[in-house]
Order: C-alpha cells, then structure tokens, then sequence
C-alpha cells in the first residue's frame, strides 16, 4: 500500500465517523454575526488554522477549496460571496464528499443566508485539480499540503499556481516543524495521515512555495500547533510542531529573490528628510515601514535604521 492508499483509508474512516481531536487546535474556529456551524461540521473541523480571511475575499472571488473535510471552511469562505458556484471544493474521497454535502444541507437548515449552491462539491484531487489554466481567484487548502511528501507537495503547489489567475492567491494553513521530523516517524503513514509527521521547517516550507514560482509570500500566523513526546514518538528530546497561516501571491519573482512578509519594520532615525534605498524604500524619519524579509536584511545593514523582528502576522493593512 503507498502511502496515499493509506490517507485515502483514513480519511474514509473519519468522514465516516468524526475524529474531534484531529488537526484542529483547541481554540474557536472563525464566529461571525449569523453565522451558525453545525454540531457535525464542527466535530469534522479537520483544520489546524484558518484560510478564511475576509480581506482576501474583496472583488467577489471565485475560490476553489482543496479538501473539504466536512465543510466548515467551505461554509465559512460562503458566508462572505453568498452567490452559487463561488466556492468549488474538490476532495477525492467519496464518503468525505457525502459527509460535506449532508453538512451543507444541515448548514442551510440551520443559516437563513446560505443555499447549498453557493457551494459546489466535485470529485478531484490535489494533483489533479479538475480546473482549467489560470480560472480561480482564491486557492484554499487547510492541514492537507503537509501530508505530501516532498515531490507531491510539489505537484500540488504547480496545480494550485496553474489554476490561479495571475495575482490570484494561494492561502494556506498547515503545520511545520521547528527541527527536521526523523525518518521513523516521516514513514509511519498514519501518521502523516494524522498531520503528525509529514511537516516541513519553515524554510524548507516556504522554499518550496517560491520554487512553485511564488513571488511573494506573507505570513497570517505562526502559533504551537503539538508537541511531540519524545517517550511516546521515540525522540531524544520533545519535538514542538507549529501551525503556519500563509498567503501565496503569483506574482513573478523579483530578480533578486522572492518577497516574504513575515511582519517585519524598517525604522528611520538619520538627520535627512527621508532615506531611499533606490530599491523603491523610502523611510521618513519615524515612521515604521512595513517590509519584507529580503529588505530587512538589506536595511540592517544601517546604522540609522533600526528593523523590528518577525511578528509573524502580516496582512498590508496599515494606518495611512
Ligand atoms: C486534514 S483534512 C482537512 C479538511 C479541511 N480542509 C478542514 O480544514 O477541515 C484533509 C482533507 O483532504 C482530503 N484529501 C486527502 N487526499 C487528498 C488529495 N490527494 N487531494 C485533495 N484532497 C485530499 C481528505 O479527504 C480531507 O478531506
């Protein structure tokens, strides 16, 4: 059995009977006013963060959802287009697909706003996105890419860039890992089915993103996600696996390198007017400038300017 045989058992196994504790963090999933998720969307919630962020959502996107677990981002990323057919979720696994669509039905008995068109549930998968060339605006994929092994999630990343119109976005949420996860458990397949051991760090991660040919990439969050016992998984020392919220733009990469916003500042404190880096950075004296990780490195290397750590939330939005 390849280790795809052995997600694909498994995830028959928790569309048929719901597995609370999977991927999901213990913290609230997204609540908004009159919006109402059903018990057995809830106990489905298969997610490690979230992929739906309203300011992603401007200009009425169309947004293909890869994975649909039982529904709940589907429904989530509904509540703000609210019109047939914007969002195309495609899951490969039949009982997965029957599970959403019964939860979808009972999101619509249970929401006044939401019809079950607004939600289109196809058969499809990750490396097989049943979509033409450039024809989505928004890409989702919440806890799945990081079941992949290397050359698959590469697969999967070149689909989701091929199915996006340019400047469309890849948002994602997946775990990482903070050292490289040993071999005994990269191979338990269950494991990685569990989200539990197919994580990269978070270079090899976001490196892989740029080789699909992203050319900016700007982090939403970065919190603990599990940790790993060393008793119980056979390790010298504990292993802590963080959750990743990311956003991916096709954009072309600059020549000097891919942008990664990782929530950093620039900070001018020299006695001119203002500093210009003629690399289209221009400090006023005081005022922080947000800037990526490939910038932060440049401009450190001024004495009048002080760069401000990753915070490791950014979305653009600024004051003025
Ligand atoms: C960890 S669950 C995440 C579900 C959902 N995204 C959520 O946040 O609740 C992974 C989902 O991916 C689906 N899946 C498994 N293999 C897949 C593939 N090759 N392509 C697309 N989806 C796949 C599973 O059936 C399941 O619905």
């Amino acid at each position: 059995m390849t280790y795809l045989e052995a997600v694909a058992d498994f995830y028959t196994e928790v569309a048929e009977t719901p597995d609370v504790g999977l991927c999901c963090v213990q913290s609230t999933p997204l609540q908004m006013p009159g919006l109402t998720v059903p018990e057995q969307m809830q106990a489905m919630n298969y997610g490690c963060g979230t992929t739906v962020h309203p300011a992603e959502l401007t200009g009425d996107p169309t947004v293909l959802y890869i994975g649909v677990g039982g529904g709940i981002e589907a429904l989530q990323f509904a509540y703000f287009s609210r019109r047939p057919n914007a969002i195309i979720a495609v899951d490969p696994i039949d009982s997965m697909r029957a599970a959403a669509e019964r939860n979808l039905a009972i999101a619509a008995e249970q929401n006044e706003w939401f019809d079950p068109s607004f939600v289109s549930v196809r058969a499809g998968d990750a490396f097989n996105i049943p979509m033409p060339d450039n024809s989505v605006d928004v890409v989702a994929q919440n806890c799945l890419f990081n079941i992949f092994e290397p050359e698959d999630l590469t697969k999967a990343l070149a689909e989701a860039y091929r199915v996006l119109k340019p400047e469309g976005r890849l948002v994602m949420s997946d775990p990482i890992t903070t050292r490289e996860i040993p071999i005994h458990l990269r191979s338990d397949d269950r494991l990685r089915a569990m989200c539990l051991s197919g994580a990269l760090t978070y270079e090899d991660y976001t490196q892989k993103i740029i080789e699909a040919g992203f050319g900016q990439v700007e982090i939403r969050a970065r919190r603990p996600y599990r940790l790993l016992n060393a008793k119980n998984y056979q390790l010298d020392e504990h292993l802590m696996l963080e959750s990743l919220d990311c956003v991916s733009f096709k954009v072309p990469i600059a020549a000097d390198g891919a942008c990664i916003f990782t929530g950093k500042m620039a900070v001018y404190a020299g006695e001119a007017d203002y500093f210009d880096d003629n690399a289209g950075h221009i400090l006023q004296p005081g005022i922080p400038l947000a800037i990526c990780d490939k910038t932060a490195r440049n401009l450190d290397k001024f004495e009048d300017i002080t760069v401000t750590g990753s915070t490791w939330y950014y979305d653009g939005g600024g004051c003025c």
